[in-house]
């Protein structure tokens, strides 16, 4: 499934487990502010992105909610179109503290509900995170979220998760790049249902000089970054690259202008075996240090 973009670009979507929509490209807005975050999501949405990523750390929603009101009262796009992610924050886990910023984020987006929720990190030494996804699980039960999911999830946590609560998440948000195709927590969600989405998928912008993406670019006349985007889309993920800038915004949501060979994927996935670079930033075992 997908829809078509402005500009005659398609854009793929993925059927979650609860039966909504998430296009597989979305805008990352971590470090996005004030002036700019309004002005990259309001461009984003004009060319045809309808799928934005915040979270309370970003410090982003009010520009990012602007954003939406004025690209909906503008006639760009219908808040039904629109798929919108944000994230509570470590520091609110906890029942009564997820549910209220929860509706702070609401509050600051301007929003009457959210497409997405996520627990935004685990951790595991806190002990909280089944309790702060039982409440979020609550937000969706009197209707104000359309899925819930989790971030950094691992294979223990989320085994954890699913046998403590007995609810599924929809999407774990994860650090997923060329070198770091996190294999063995991808199996695990295929069995539970669940759709992974990569953060840094360009590995902010590391892997982009790699001889296999720059050498497949090549090949295909793109840039290095589309095949990225494009391994990731062809994996069945979704991907929410950050730009700042208007034609890398374009570029990016572009993932169809290309189709990878069965080789080329399989070459891209190998650079976690050599070459690539492994995880690059925090593990979210270890997270709050
Ligand atoms: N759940 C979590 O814990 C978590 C953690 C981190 C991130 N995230 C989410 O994931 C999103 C993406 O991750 P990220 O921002 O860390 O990294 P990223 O998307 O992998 O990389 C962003 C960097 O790549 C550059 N870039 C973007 N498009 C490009 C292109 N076509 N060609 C060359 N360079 C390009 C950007 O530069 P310019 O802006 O200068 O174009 C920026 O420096 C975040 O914004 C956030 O929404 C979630």
């Amino acid at each position: 499934m997908g829809f078509m973009a402005n500009n005659d670009v398609f854009v793929p979507t993925l059927t979650l487990a609860d039966g909504s929509e998430i296009p597989q490209i979305g805008l990352g807005t971590w470090m996005l502010h004030g002036d700019d975050a309004y002005r990259v999501v309001r461009a984003a949405l004009e060319m045809g992105y309808r799928h934005i990523d915040t979270a309370t750390l970003y410090d982003n929603e009010v520009e990012v909610g602007r954003a939406i009101a004025d690209a909906i009262r503008a006639g760009e796009v219908t808040r039904e179109e629109l798929f919108i992610t944000s994230k509570v924050w470590n520091d609110d886990q906890g029942r009564e503290k997820a549910q209220k910023a929860f509706q702070t984020s609401l509050t600051l987006l301007g929003l009457d509900y959210l497409d997405l929720y996520l627990v935004h990190w685990p951790c595991p030494q806190r002990g909280l995170y089944n309790e702060t996804f039982e409440a979020i699980a609550t937000i969706q039960g009197l209707g104000q979220v359309q899925s819930i999911g989790v971030a950094n999830f691992y294979e223990e946590v989320m085994e954890d998760l699913v046998s403590a609560t007995g609810i599924v998440p929809a999407v774990n948000q994860v650090e997923l790049h060329p070198g770091f195709s996190q294999a063995p927590l991808r199996a695990l969600h295929e069995r539970l249902g669940i759709v992974t989405t990569a953060w840094a998928p360009l590995a902010r912008g590391d892997v982009l000089n790699h001889s296999v993406i720059t050498g497949i670019a090549q090949e295909h006349g793109v840039n290095p970054a589309a095949v990225v985007l494009r391994w990731l889309v062809q994996s069945g993920l979704v991907a929410i690259p950050k730009t700042a800038h208007r034609q890398r915004l374009l570029e990016n949501l572009n993932v169809n202008k290309l189709t990878l060979s069965i080789d080329e994927v399989s070459s891209l996935t190998a650079m976690d075996h050599g070459g690539g670079s492994g995880r690059l930033y925090t593990d979210p075992r270890n997270f709050p240090v």
